[in-house]
């Protein structure tokens, strides 16, 4: 008897041991089915493996929701769901539906909980932008034709596992920088660039509007800036198939009108990325002085703009020439009036002062601001121009030179709370802006400088600059580091992957280069330092290749598995 008893008990042993076994398999199984970049704070499955299917008609529970922002992101989202998967959906002033969405403001801005059940999707949000966010990760467990938009099998299982994600960024700025100014990029290649930002819960679009090599905004006060400073010679072009040749003729004229730009900020507004343009001064301005060389330091002379794709222009802004100041107001003055956001960028990286000098206007100024050294005008350029931009409530940001060249004056950054972009010197820089109070965003050269090579080899592609940063190394980097003083870490608002295309003429290029370390730049914004982990996030962008490949991107393959298994790490 007792031996029978015996048996049966480890019968039974044997039997739930397995179901355990086999129960946290299948969870396992599900949780790789779930694939959110990036990585949520807190994912739980529904232990039962039970699953919601999108019914051939569904409704939006909207009852108590009053923001129209929010009505206006389901109205989108339903005809989005509907369109890609020929169900129906509707929005509903009640209280039952299959989606539910509820007000919770007891949760961050941009935080929410998605509680996906057998029968209902409810939907918790403080802001339009959390309840996008939820949105944005229950599409993503779907087919990937529902999150791109495209229409895709009627008969396809739209069903989504039963679970709970509770979730809210790290960061409140995860940005993307496109330089336009060294190759264009049309309204249509600027959207793609904001359709995969938005997939990965980037909510900043930084346009690099103008450099020595284009100015590519329309400001209506100043027209020669795009009918001169938009078109240059030559060009060199470069392409992912490694070929570097001349254009053969003038390049140009490419610039965004003040509608392209309100289309843009508006699709960007509509994935709840707000665009942040920068116009990039005193330096880098060769276009502007060849439209307008009366602004210049030697007005005499006659400029062009730039054909040559790297090095640094001497010839800047005259800040001591108080016509050329009124310029830059206005410039400032036009851009506030077009981009809602709540910044500007107003450049002043790399930014020579040997013109300056010489320049007795510059001189006269420097002794009547009571300035030891020429660098001082720059940030009090940077000053008047925050003055601008805070008549429209706006904040500026600068790069980080404005803090760490020798000479800089900290206090009209001080005065103006200017946002400071870290870039050369990241690190330190960051420090120095930060102990005075101001406000930083990380980008350093190399990890986040996403347009470098992607991959030590010669079969790559050329690409700005020596030196190459793989995806781990842009995945790895760690953009608060430890040592950073407590009482310092809230002035690190964020961090951006930059492009610059002085060596990418086309947008396959672009995205080549930019996929997948994008995406890898966008788990640094969101997910916290802990949770990240490097071989998760590679199989996470595996799985992420077909959406890839449906939306007609390009990306880099080295991390592709060819096998079960991931390529070794660089
Ligand atoms: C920069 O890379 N010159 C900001």
């Amino acid at each position: 008897m007792k031996k029978n008893i015996k048996k049966i008990l480890s019968v039974r042993a044997l039997v739930l041991s397995v179901l355990l076994i086999c129960g946290g398999a299948v969870r396992t199984a599900m949780a790789q089915e779930v694939n959110i970049t990036p990585l949520p704070q807190n994912l739980a499955m529904d232990n039962e493996g039970k699953r919601f299917e999108l019914p051939r008609k569904f409704t939006v529970a909207m009852y108590g929701v009053s923001d129209p922002k929010v009505w206006a992101d389901m109205d989108r989202f339903v005809r989005k769901l509907s369109s890609a998967t020929g169900k129906k959906g509707a929005l509903e002033r009640k209280e039952k539906g299959h989606f539910r969405l509820v007000q919770d403001k007891t949760l961050s801005a941009e935080g929410y909980v998605l509680a996906v059940r057998e029968k209902e999707v409810e939907v918790r949000f403080a802001t339009s932008a959390g309840c996008y966010y939820a949105l944005q990760s229950f599409m993503k467990m779907l087919p990937p034709n529902v999150i791109l938009g495209k229409e895709g099998e009627k008969k396809a299982d739209y069903s989504v596992p039963c679970l709970t994600i509770q979730d809210e960024p790290r960061f409140a700025y995860r940005g993307f920088m496109l330089d336009v100014s060294r190759h264009f990029f049309t309204v249509e290649e600027v959207k793609q660039v904001l359709d995969i930002m938005s997939v990965y819960k980037m909510n900043r679009f930084h346009w690099h509007l103008t450099d020595d090599q284009g100015w590519r905004i329309e400001i209506k006060k100043y027209p020669k800036l795009t009918e001169v400073g938009s078109v240059s010679k030559d060009m060199l072009m470069n392409n992912e198939t490694q070929t570097k040749y001349w254009n053969g003729k003038p390049y140009g004229p490419y610039f965004y009108t003040q509608d392209d730009v309100r289309e843009i900020v508006q699709y960007a507004a509509e994935r709840h990325i707000e665009v942040i343009p920068e116009v990039d001064m005193p330096g880098h301005m060769m276009a502007a002085m060849a439209a307008y060389p009366e602004f210049s330091c030697q007005p005499e002379r006659t400029y062009e703009v730039w054909t040559q794709n790297l090095g640094l222009s001497v010839d800047i802004l005259n800040v001591g020439n108080p016509k050329a100041v009124q310029f830059a107001r206005d410039v400032v003055e036009e851009l506030c009036q077009l981009f809602p956001g709540p910044d500007i960028h107003v450049g002043g990286d790399e930014c020579p002062i040997m013109r300056w000098e010489k320049n007795p206007e510059c001189d006269q100024l420097r002794k009547k601001l009571g300035l030891e050294s020429f660098r001082g005008l720059q940030n009090w350029f940077i000053g008047e121009l925050a003055q601008v931009a805070a008549v429209h409530g706006k904040g500026l940001f600068a790069w980080n030179e404005s803090v760490t060249a020798q000479g800089a004056d900290m206090q009209p950054l001080k005065d103006n709370n200017v946002k400071i972009m870290c870039w050369v010197g990241a690190q330190p820089a960051a420090r120095k802006a930060s102990s005075h109070g101001l406000d930083v965003v990380i980008t350093p050269i190399g990890p986040y400088y996403i347009n470098r090579k992607q991959w030590n080899s010669p079969d790559e592609p050329f690409a700005a600059g020596p030196g190459n940063d793989s995806l781990s190394v842009t995945y790895n980097y760690v953009p608060v580091p430890q040592d950073v003083a407590p009482d310092l870490t809230h002035r690190y608002i964020g961090v951006q992957a930059t492009f610059w295309t002085e060596f990418v003429s086309t947008a396959g290029y672009l995205q080549y280069l930019m996929l997948p370390r994008l995406m890898a730049v966008a788990e640094a914004g969101w997910t916290q330092q802990e949770k990240k982990n490097f071989p998760d996030f590679v199989r996470r962008f595996n799985a992420d290749i077909p959406l890839l490949e449906l939306g007609g991107y390009n990306y880099g393959k080295h991390y592709r598995y060819k096998t079960d298994q991931p390529q070794p790490a660089q």
